[in-house]
């Protein structure tokens, strides 16, 4: 069944009170993959239920692991140990998930058996070569379809072996993949990363008890005899929060707390973006959580001007982009993206949709190879296409908050894939949206 989405964002409005977004979208994907490699009972809290999350869980039932849940966000998973999966019956499909692809390419390159991967419209475009490369120099087998795209067949009993990567990209999935088919790996596999990305891989690594070497921006990782369940806390996905820092920054008369957010410090990026233009956010009841700091965060309305965003802090906010345009399209002057041309390949070519879409909304917004260039200004109404891009579908809800008509927007049934209830709460905190379902 395809089920098409649109929303519908009146404008105006601010954002007040007090909210939980839902679970770190990475953090969930990990806890099934580690926590059903593992010796054990793994329990985790705060599980993320959307789609993209959810699709990892159901691969690992499919490759025998019983897993309870999620009820309310808890999960229970029965560990089966690194060598304990059994052969899927069917491909696994992975929805819209590049992680559960990227990762689980890794994890299943050092099985001993065959796997298919597939995935909806926008994962078979995305490139795959990224870590069909390094993990064929491991020794994996892997075919593809045309250009290193899904679905892609992994062949089992591959033997694999460690290498020394020097990523070109700087990818937490690249990096993460080859990390878990480090786990199966003869020798040391070593990662070298070009700019720090999210860690969550190695923190929880080490959460099960598997050694993990870290020297400046090189992970090692050699094969050992087990990970050992753990229990784990999900804690609020800042990508989701992102959505309300910039909506509560823009809307005029808001103030907004969201508790227990993940601010682990290579996710940090559009905290320190939005400071840089100007905005009013304070961290509080700051703490560590299954090893992950955590956050409550305070957001009021804010003047915000324009920057140049700093290079080094793109792989920070990676996916966060989106709504940081809807944050310059509001700031005063201009505002310059470089270095971010991964945003090109994410589940859209966010560059281009989001240009496309500021510029139906009256935005003078102009994309470039890399980045993009726009100057603060009225946002007006209109109709807009997220190409079944989750967060390009938030980004425009969220300038419903400082528009000057009401905004449509197609195609939002993708924000179930890392933000289930998104419209719900939204609307509690004070945006004008309303949602329509055609099946
Ligand atoms: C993720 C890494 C990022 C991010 C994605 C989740 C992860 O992708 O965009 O949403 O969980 O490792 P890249 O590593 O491709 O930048």
């Amino acid at each position: 069944m395809t089920q098409s989405i649109t929303f519908t964002v009146q404008p105006g409005g601010h954002l007040r009170g007090e909210a939980r977004v839902p679970g770190d979208k990475s953090i969930s994907h990990r806890s099934i993959m580690l926590g059903s490699l593992a010796e054990g009972i793994t329990h985790v809290s705060g599980f993320l239920e959307g789609e993209d999350a959810l699709a990892t869980l159901r691969s690992f039932q499919a490759m025998g692991v019983e897993i309870e849940g999620p009820i309310n966000g808890n999960v229970t998973i029965h560990g089966v140990g690194l060598d304990g999966l059994t052969a899927p019956k069917d491909p696994l499909y992975l929805g819209n998930s590049g992680t559960s692809m990227r990762l689980l390419c890794g994890l299943l390159a050092g099985q001993k058996f065959d796997a298919v991967l597939t995935g909806d419209e926008s994962l078979s475009g995305r490139p795959m070569k990224r870590v069909i490369d390094p993990l064929s120099q491991m020794g994996a087998v892997i075919e593809s379809a045309d250009q290193g795209r899904a679905p892609l067949t992994i062949r089992g009993q591959a033997g694999l072996h460690g290498i020394h990567y020097d990523m070109p990209i700087a990818s937490a999935q690249v990096k993460s993949c080859l990390l878990l088919a480090g786990l199966y790996a003869e020798g040391v596999t070593s990662v070298v990363e070009p700019a720090p990305t999210r860690d969550h891989t190695e923190r929880m690594l080490v959460g099960f008890s598997y050694p993990v070497k870290k020297e400046g921006s090189q992970v090692s990782i050699s094969r050992q005899v087990k990970l050992t369940a753990t229990d784990i806390d999900v804690p609020s996905d800042i990508s989701s929060a992102a959505f309300f820092l910039v909506g509560a920054s823009i809307a005029p008369d808001s103030d907004l707390t969201l508790k227990h957010v993940g601010v682990n410090p290579t996710r940090t990026g559009i905290i320190d973006i939005l400071k840089l233009m100007g905005a009013d956010i304070e961290l509080s009841n700051q703490r560590t959580v299954g090893g992950e700091p955590v956050a409550d965060i305070r957001v009021q309305s804010a003047q915000l001007k324009g920057i140049a965003i700093p290079e080094n802090l793109v792989a920070l906010a990676i996916d966060e982009f989106p709504v940081i345009f809807v944050a310059a399209a509001c700031a005063e002057g201009e505002t310059v993206l470089t270095g971010a041309k991964e945003l090109r390949v994410k589940e859209s070519d966010r560059i281009q949709v989001m240009a496309d879409g500021l510029k139906t909304l009256g935005v003078n917004a102009k994309p470039t190879e890399d980045g993009m260039i726009i100057q603060g200004g009225v946002i007006g109404g209109g109709k807009v296409i997220s190409h079944h891009d989750h967060r390009i579908a938030m980004a425009f809800a969220i300038a419903g908050l400082r528009a000057n008509d009401a905004i449509l927007i197609d195609d939002c049934a993708n924000v179930n894939t890392s933000f289930p209830g998104f419209v719900t709460l939204a609307s509690q905190l004070g945006l004008d949206i309303s949602s329509e379902e055609k099946v």
